[in-house]
């Protein structure tokens, strides 16, 4: 079942006809803050009302053309004169092959460092999503090159991908920033773990890693026996709550999201929003089986 949704998510002909589909788009809404801006900052503000941060994702990958990979380095640039004008606490990820990575590694750098460059001078930073294993070594030089020039980007290491060690110490090295995630892409079993509890017992190891270390980290998932762990070990470093944050994805375990701000941890929602969300969206249906049983019953109801 994941492979077959995460096979869809890369199809162009299904994807077309999804997109026309009234009950995909209703659906997809439980993961997607809305279409437009207002609706994320909106979503931003409720975060924040709710003492966690968010970070912004005006959805869209594999760019077809350099013009639309310009087009969305403009429109992401302007998100941070909103977030400043409209005082929300919340900072913005970018995916590469949005900014025409595929294309032009070139262009995408370009896009990034204008990106980058003008969240600095807002005060504000960049946080460089993790595609699949293609894009993995291209995605990491980029950032590497932007870090050392600008300070305020940092990345993702999937703790499914084997060279996830090497990556996160060679990014500790550079003092980078990371968050720490599963991996939600189909990667063979020559480059990844196939097996969640080796994908679960590295996202362990390589949290260690990060909370005794520095810079600032990122404990990316809605997996409660990881949380605990993440929690137990802090406690046991005597590492602060102030030290790391954990995020999650907006619609997914908001209760969870809510109890772990009460509890004083510093909490981060990722908020997608924008036209673009049938890729994102099939990867959320990848996840969780019951997801799909929840669309195949609407379908049917419609
Ligand atoms: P796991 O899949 O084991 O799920 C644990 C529990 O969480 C489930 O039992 C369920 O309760 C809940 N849950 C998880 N997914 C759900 C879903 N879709 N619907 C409903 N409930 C769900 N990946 C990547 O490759 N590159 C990236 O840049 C990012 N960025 C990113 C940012 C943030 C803030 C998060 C939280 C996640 C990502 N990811 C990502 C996605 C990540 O790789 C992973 O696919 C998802 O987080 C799901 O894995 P969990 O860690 O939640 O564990």
């Amino acid at each position: 079942m994941r492979a077959l949704f995460l096979f869809l998510a890369k199809q162009e002909g299904f994807k077309n006809l999804a997109m026309k589909l009234g009950i995909f788009r209703r659906a997809a809404l439980r993961f997607v803050a809305g279409e437009g801006l207002d609706d994320a900052i909106r979503a931003v503000r409720q975060a924040n009302h709710q003492n966690m941060t968010g970070t912004l994702d005006l959805l869209g990958e594999n760019t077809l053309t350099k013009e639309d990979a310009v087009n969305a380095c403009a429109e992401i640039t302007g998100i941070f004169d909103r977030i400043l004008a409209e005082r929300v606490r919340c900072n913005i990820s970018v995916k590469l092959t949005q900014l025409g990575l595929a294309l032009d590694p070139e262009l995408s750098r370009r896009c990034l460092f204008q990106i980058a460059k003008h969240a600095l001078e807002k005060g504000n930073f960049v946080r460089v999503d993790m595609e699949d294993s293609p894009y993995t070594q291209c995605t990491l030089e980029i950032v590497e090159d932007a870090h050392e020039k600008l300070g305020n980007v940092g990345t993702v290491i999937q703790s499914y991908l084997y060279r996830s060690e090497q990556d996160t110490l060679r990014l500790l090295d550079r003092g980078i920033g990371i968050r720490l995630v599963k991996g939600a892409y189909l990667e063979p079993e020559s480059i990844a773990f196939r097996k969640k509890k080796d994908t679960d017992a590295n996202f362990i190891k390589l949290m260690k890693i990060l909370l005794t270390s520095r810079p600032y980290h990122a404990i990316a998932t809605h997996d409660e026996s990881i949380i605990s762990a993440t929690k137990d070990f802090a406690r046991t470093e005597e590492i602060p709550k102030d030290h790391f944050e954990f995020q999650m994805l907006y619609g997914i375990r908001r209760d969870l999201q809510v109890r772990l701000a009460q509890e004083g941890y510093n909490v981060r929602i990722y908020i997608p929003y924008g036209r673009r969300w049938y890729s994102y969206f099939m990867r959320r249906l990848a996840e969780r089986p019951s997801n799909v049983a929840f669309v195949a019953r609407n379908f049917f109801r419609d």
